[in-house]
């Protein structure tokens, strides 16, 4: 079955009566409105709002395909072996407040085995376990038993959960197929801060019949690393939100949130062992194998390691060009923080790897080409932004070759002068140069300059343990960075955040009154302490010009102005005339928020926003008086204002 049948198979059965779902657009890698996240890492994301009760203009049923991006440095090690890919596009579908347990494992079931074929011989779940916060989840157990009955397997369910069949046997009935874990594997949930919503999750694997890295003990179970069972789907059941204590509460409306790797179903579906020989790499690799000479998994005259250094060096340089494209087509350019640090960084480490399978010719253009055309039926962006794509990759490709070269310079130095390198110097060399330990030990190994017989093996172990400690350093800084980041997470819908947007569309209105209809945004930026919004307009903007601002937007709150939202065709929205960021990106269907004069009725501001704002504009004075803190230049033509409400 090829992809595009799966991908067909999948809407067709999801959009069919009864289940009656609807597709939503996929979005953008780079969120919108959400400083919670680097990138969209799942469906359920832009869903935020309507998973918390907002209504749904498509309905309660909905599906998509979901470009997501994973990226952490864990994730990013994995990448090399047959299942794992940063890019992927999550199969998701969601229920807002509609059906729930049942018709959800029921439905993904069906799925599995009607439509894609899978063997139901074969499909193991997890449930979760209960803890404090709550009960285990009886009702799916339950729910997977009547459904694996419609299959003829008889599933039982066993606290055991070392409880599964011999290998000789993976094919085979075997009684327990429903095993319960903690919250730790069977729980979802995006963050920390008040008001995040989570709850327990049911995962489907498959038994592939092989394993790839025995458990230490001998012991493998279904949500193990052996390699043996794969994930293949989550059905997350959202019935809790964490309260202003911090503890999960029940929530009025019940949802579910699925996703399902479609690489993987696809390697299932097509029979295959290693995601990289599905239809859907076929053509990179092809490539590959013709520009570099060598095959992916065979030959002739390589020795198996070698070999084996091919079919990993390869793995990623598909993984990673693939994902570059698609960070790319989503407008993110090569850069030192942010999203644009973590392209670079995947474009680096592919350059890096070809130069250990000798391609040394400038190659990624010519790939991110094929992905482009590989693709641009179902992401129309890549398409758009072809040139851009293939010019960005390559100029990176060419500044990193020159930090390449200096980086085994300064390698030689260290091991030319006979100085052992130590865990930090690695260190220094892997963040400065992007090379790993792996790679720089062998570098040392295999140096011309040393005698490398001057390693030995305690020296290894020394290096790598030192380099480790250095990088567990670092790994806990970014993540106590990544939690700041992700703390502002759902504060964004608090009260002052709120109110510092709904004052965001009023400023913007009356900066257009005062200063000219040229201004326009080109950026913003909102906490609960102020807003920020950068306007193109090229002269500083006068004491007097602020004063007047000021003084409309305080008009504005307290003659109590009215909020209203509308839903509408993005070209609608357009023909209106109604306020957008310049270079954002908005889906077909927007919501317009307009505000208006309660008397006249007259239109002061319409603007495409995501929200959340008050109702009425005097709810704004309830935390203070419209204040402009700052103004400066932002860049030619730009000027950026800081400003809140004060008491
Ligand atoms: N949001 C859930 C996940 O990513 C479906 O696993």
């Amino acid at each position: 079955m090829h992809s595009t049948e799966i991908r067909k198979r999948f809407f067709d059965f999801m959009i069919s009566p009864p289940r009656n779902h609807t597709e939503i657009e996929n979005v953008s890698l780079v969120p919108v409105n959400d400083p919670t996240i680097l990138f969209t890492n799942s469906g359920m994301f832009p869903l935020v709002p309507y998973l918390l009760g907002e209504e749904h203009p498509l309905g309660t049923r909905l599906c998509n395909f979901q470009r997501c991006l994973r990226t952490s440095l864990e994730e990013i090690e994995e990448i090399g072996d047959n299942r794992h890919t940063l890019m992927f596009e999550m199969m998701g579908n969601w229920s807002l407040g509609d059906y729930f347990k049942e018709t959800q494992i029921k439905n993904v079931l069906k799925l599995y085995v009607k439509e894609f074929g899978l063997d139901p011989n074969r499909i193991y779940v997890t449930v979760f376990a209960g803890d404090d916060d709550a009960p285990r989840d009886d009702e799916s157990i339950k729910y997977w038993k009547e459904a694996f009955a419609e299959y003829g397997v008889d599933a039982e369910f066993t606290e055991d959960i070392y409880n599964i069949p011999s290998l000789e046997n993976f094919d085979k009935e075997h009684k327990f197929r429903i095993f319960p874990y903690p919250k730790k594997k069977n729980w979802w949930q995006r963050g920390n801060a008040v008001g995040e919503l989570g709850g327990p999750d049911t995962e489907i694997f498959y038994d592939r019949g092989v394993v790839e890295v025995p458990e230490p003990d001998g012991k493998d179970h279904v949500n193990s690393d052996s390699g043996r069972f794969i994930e293949v789907g989550n059905s997350v059941f959202i019935q809790y939100r964490l309260n202003e204590q911090l503890q999960w509460e029940e929530i009025e409306q019940k949802n579910v949130d699925f996703g399902g790797g479609f690489e993987r179903v696809v390697m299932l579906a097509q029979n295959k062992d290693d995601i990289f020989e599905t239809d859907l790499f076929e053509e990179i690799l092809s490539e590959l194998e013709s520009i570099t000479g060598f095959g992916y998994k065979e030959t002739e005259g390589l020795s198996e390691e070698e070999q084996k250094k091919v079919t990993r060096s390869f793995r990623i340089i598909a993984d990673h060009i693939r994902g570059s494209v698609f960070i790319l087509g989503d407008g993110v350019k090569p850069a030192n923080k942010d999203q644009g640090y973590i392209l670079r960084s995947l474009i680096r480490r592919m350059v890096r790897r070809a130069r250990m399978i000798d391609l040394t010719a400038n190659f990624t253009a010519r790939m991110a080409q094929i992905v482009i055309n590989k693709y641009r039926e179902y992401y129309p962006q890549l398409g758009e932004n072809e040139a851009m794509i293939t010019d960005e990759i390559e100029k990176e490709e060419i500044r990193f070759s020159s930090t390449l070269e200096k980086g085994l310079k300064e390698l030689q130095k260290f091991t030319g002068m006979g100085i052992k390198i130590d865990g930090k110097t690695a260190f220094f060399i892997y963040e400065t140069y992007g090379f790993p330990i792996e790679m720089i030990i062998e570098e040392i190994k295999s140096s011309s300059v040393n005698d490398p017989g001057d390693l030995t093996e305690a020296d290894v172990e020394r290096i790598t343990a030192d380099f480790k400690a250095e990088q567990d350093k670092h790994r806990e800084e970014s993540r106590a960075g990544a939690e700041q980041k992700f703390k502002g997470g759902l504060a964004d819908h608090s009260r002052e955040t709120t109110m510092l947007h709904t004052a965001h569309h009023i400023l913007l209105a009356a900066l257009q009154s005062v200063l000219g209809k040229h201004v326009k945004q080109r950026g913003s930026n909102i906490t609960g302490e102020r807003l920020r919004i950068d306007i193109s307009h090229s002269d500083k903007i006068t004491a007097a010009e602020i004063a007047e601002v000021e003084e409309i937007v305080n008009k504005v709150i307290s003659e109590g102005y009215t909020v209203e939202k509308k839903t509408m065709p993005k070209a609608k929205a357009e023909e209106i005339g109604a306020e957008m960021e310049f270079g954002q990106k908005y889906g077909d269907l927007v919501n317009v928020y307009f505000i208006k004069n309660p008397q006249t009725g007259e239109i002061f501001s319409a603007e495409f926003c995501g929200g959340p704002h008050v109702d009425n504009t005097g709810e704004l004075a309830g935390m203070g008086t419209f204040k402009i803190l700052k103004e400066q230049s932002n860049g030619s033509g730009v000027r950026r204002i800081k400003a809140t409400l004060v008491t």
